[in-house]
């Protein structure tokens, strides 16, 4: 559908009752979720907060126990913002992306020393607070002091391109999907709205075999009417980059690992990883383990069979993997360090980075 098609069905629309259907729907069928009041109740903007900061990082199910975590032992904002850096760090280990937890923490203390104490109570003053951005900000302002704004994530992209059978693709869409959304607020309630629009999305509106008799808007769902609902949101086919490839340098001091962080800004921010070259397209071997880290005492560097092979978004790598074992007590070189091979489990390691380990220490 295009604008001007967008603003006519806005205009002319017929089904002015949607944003009361949805909202009864919810009333029936809301799902409990550990960071939801009752119905009725005013939702503490910290507990908001937490949970769509934590939400953009896993699934719901995920997200359960470390809300409870966190929660239990930082109740409100001005304990978070006490907290050291340190233990809000390790308390987030598993949830993935530290940059995430290292803004969480500077959030609170910003909403401390800033506000004080309590969070700003609208999309523009939540906007200006670490980690928050367009949709955090309009999740809060929405679910927490009910302005009348609709924040759109995934779910509710799925359920309104299904609505209005939005035929622009993703990431072209956006607008469009976010102004016919908007068309699903009612006067009051707008954060009952949003979060009936992402429970429809994640138990009917499903990606794949959406459940449509039982959904509330099933009677004007244009996608529904053309038989097409899965298809719906358009993307852009994905353009698949050249392969890129590289080294990776697995060494171990006993039962120690080699390991650094990954610069926070840019793929996989922030993450642990083995030593290792550049990626890029076209690099010979001998270029890539011309990359290896300087290590007394390593003159030669074992090559494994194979290579591991990683697909990102944008591109396909490639990673040969080199192993070597340095004495007891050797220094790691500068920004590495060593971690016991035991607890890899506890370490913010990528899946890349586990195939490679997997591959070099053979386990
Ligand atoms: N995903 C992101 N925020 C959510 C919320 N408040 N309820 C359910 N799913 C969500």
């Amino acid at each position: 559908m295009s604008s001007r098609a967008a603003a006519k069905i806005k205009s002319t629309d017929q089904q002015a009752d949607r944003p009361a259907r949805l909202l009864a729907w919810y009333d029936r069928h809301r799902r409990t979720l550990p960071w939801r009041v009752v119905a009725g109740e005013r939702a503490d903007p910290y507990r908001v907060w937490l949970s769509e900061i934590m939400l953009q990082q896993t699934t719901v199910r995920a997200v359960g126990p470390y809300f409870e975590k966190f929660m239990s032992r930082w109740p409100d904002v001005t304990a978070l913002g006490r907290a050291s850096l340190d233990d809000v760090l390790r308390m987030w280990a598993g949830l993935g992306y530290y940059s995430r937890a290292r803004n969480l923490h500077a959030c609170a203390v910003a909403v401390l020393s800033e506000h004080g104490g309590a969070f700003p109570d609208t999309e523009e003053g939540l906007r200006g607070l670490p980690g928050i951005g367009p949709y955090t900000a309009a999740a809060i302002a929405a679910i927490a002091f009910d302005r009348c704004t609709m924040p759109v994530d995934g779910n509710i992209e799925r359920v309104v391109s299904r609505l209005y059978a939005i035929e622009e693709a993703l990431p072209q869409a956006k607008p469009l999907i976010m102004e016919m959304a908007a068309t699903l607020l009612g006067p009051s309630r707008a954060g009952d709205s949003a979060q009936a629009l992402m429970d429809l999305g994640a138990t009917i509106c499903t990606p794949k075999k959406p459940a449509c008799a039982l959904c509330p808007l099933n009677d004007d769902c244009a996608a529904r009417t053309r038989g097409d609902q899965e298809s719906f949101p358009r993307k852009a086919p994905k353009k698949s980059g050249n392969l890129r490839r590289g080294a990776a340098f697995v060494v171990t001091r006993g039962g120690e690992l080699l390991v650094r962080s990954r610069p926070e800004k840019g793929l996989l921010g922030g993450m642990t990883e083995v030593p290792g070259s550049q990626w890029l397209a076209g690099q010979e071997d001998a270029a890539a383990l011309a990359q290896a880290p300087e290590l007394k005492g390593v003159t030669h560097w074992h090559r494994r069979a194979g290579v591991v092979t990683h697909v990102f978004t944008h591109f396909p790598l490639e990673l040969v993997v080199y192993t070597a074992s340095v004495p007891p007590r050797s220094r790691a070189p500068d920004g590495m360090r060593w971690v016991p091979v035991a607890t890899l489990d506890g370490e913010a390691f990528p899946n890349l980075m586990r195939k490679v380990v997997a591959h070099g220490l053979d386990l």
